[in-house]
């Protein structure tokens, strides 16, 4: 596997199983609280798909409980037996507890839940935990954890990359906050997108410098490749991570520095676009902008741009109105390919016969006549 692996590589794994560090949970609340420091006052938090024996979400919400003014924290974790990855003993905490039952142990899911002062010292914090087990295995879709999402105002977690898609809509159809993790390429999913269009999710504050570095179970090290796993940190590393979000924070209105098209075309510093200039689709009415820092400020159709320009989309300074895909969901494609042209220009690219879906992406033309496919993009125009 190569050292850019992704989130896509973990689903394909079907690994669900990665651990978000502290720092990280850390710096991407604070960047709310100083937008705005009520942002958790008086809310009931839920962290589902959680292992609130060792989560650092629910260490950092339960240490953290009065300095953020939480009314309630709840946190949910899924029974060994359901996952697919079973290596599991349970912890001293557990064992350790009156509560603790041999059978359920495997087969059901926990609560954690904080609201009091329970050991009277003084303050609410990580030792007032309570705990019990589920009636179920704590699968978020079941109906008692679907009950505890009603009863939340605010639902923070790393969901589990195989049910992405399924997971930000069970957020969506509760009409809930939230803050979770997910991979870039989700973001064009056909479930998560129009959410994305419409401003009602956006991403959050980020990951320093776009890399992610999660935990994960020692036996499943070997399915990552040396330089993605840190055998001294004992973390795995993917780069296309992001926090997605509809809590705001300062930084989403920011808008963009950004050059005229003249300017990008003459002082810009991707040498391919001074060459060829800005390229309209052959399939869209919109032109091409390969790179989101060379996004002209005076062009006012529609563009397709780089899905990392969501890290600095600015709503004030843009329209998202779709994106290029093979559903044409939002009606934006002008022209469609027939398969005699997607097997011509397979062919013409690649020397033998097959099918080039044209019909999937925004289409240029290029100087020897031939079409060629562009990476995944989203179509803008300025406000
Ligand atoms: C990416 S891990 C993140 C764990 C934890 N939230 C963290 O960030 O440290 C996702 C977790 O969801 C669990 N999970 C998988 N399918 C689930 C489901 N249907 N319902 C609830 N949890 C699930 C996995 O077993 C895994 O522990």
């Amino acid at each position: 596997m190569a050292n850019n692996t992704n989130l896509g590589a973990a689903k394909a794994a079907k690994n669900d199983e990665f651990y978000t560090q502290y720092a990280d949970i850390q710096k991407e609340i604070n960047a709310y609280l100083e937008y705005n420091p009520d942002t958790f006052r008086d809310k009931v938090v839920l962290l589902p798909c959680d292992d609130p024996e060792w989560s650092n979400f629910t260490r950092f919400f339960a240490q953290n409980f009065e300095r953020l003014g939480l009314k309630r924290l709840i946190s949910t974790s899924y029974a060994v037996e359901s996952k697919k990855y079973k290596n599991y003993q349970p912890t001293l905490f557990e064992t350790e507890s009156p509560m603790f039952d041999i059978d359920k142990t495997r087969i059901k899911g926990k609560i954690f839940e904080l609201t009091h002062d329970t050991n009277q010292n003084g303050r609410i914090d990580i030792d007032d935990l309570e705990w019990h087990y589920l009636e179920g295995d704590g699968d978020f879709r079941s109906k008692e954890v679907c009950k505890l999402r009603d009863e939340a105002d605010i639902i923070v977690t790393n969901p589990p990359f195989s049910l992405f898609k399924e997971f930000v809509s069970w957020i969506f159809e509760a009409e809930k906050k939230c803050l979770i993790i997910g991979s870039q390429g989700a973001v064009g999913y056909k479930e998560v997108f129009p959410h994305i269009m419409n401003n009602r999710l956006w991403l959050g504050n980020g990951f320093s410098a776009g890399n992610a570095y999660f935990g994960l179970p020692k036996e499943l090290v070997r399915e990552f490749a040396s330089g993605v796993y840190d055998e001294k940190t004992g973390l795995v590393k993917f780069r296309n991570c992001c926090w997605l979000t509809n809590l705001e924070h300062g930084r989403r209105h920011e808008p963009m520095k950004l050059m005229s098209m003249k300017d990008n075309l003459r002082f810009g510093r991707h040498k391919d676009l001074k060459e060829n200039g800005y390229r309209h689709y052959v399939n869209y009415d919109a032109i091409e902008v390969p790179y989101t820092d060379s996004i002209p400020d005076d062009y006012l159709g529609v563009m397709g741009v780089p899905i990392t320009f969501l890290d600095k989309y600015c709503p004030e300074q843009f329209k998202i109105v779709g994106t290029c895909e093979n559903l044409d969901i939002y009606g934006l494609k002008t022209r469609t390919f027939t398969s005699e042209e997607c097997r011509a220009a397979y062919q013409r690219k690649f020397g033998k016969p097959g099918t080039y879906d044209l019909n999937a992406a925004g289409v240029v033309q290029m100087e020897d006549g031939h079409y060629e496919k562009v990476y995944q993009r989203i179509l803008i125009q300025k406000i």
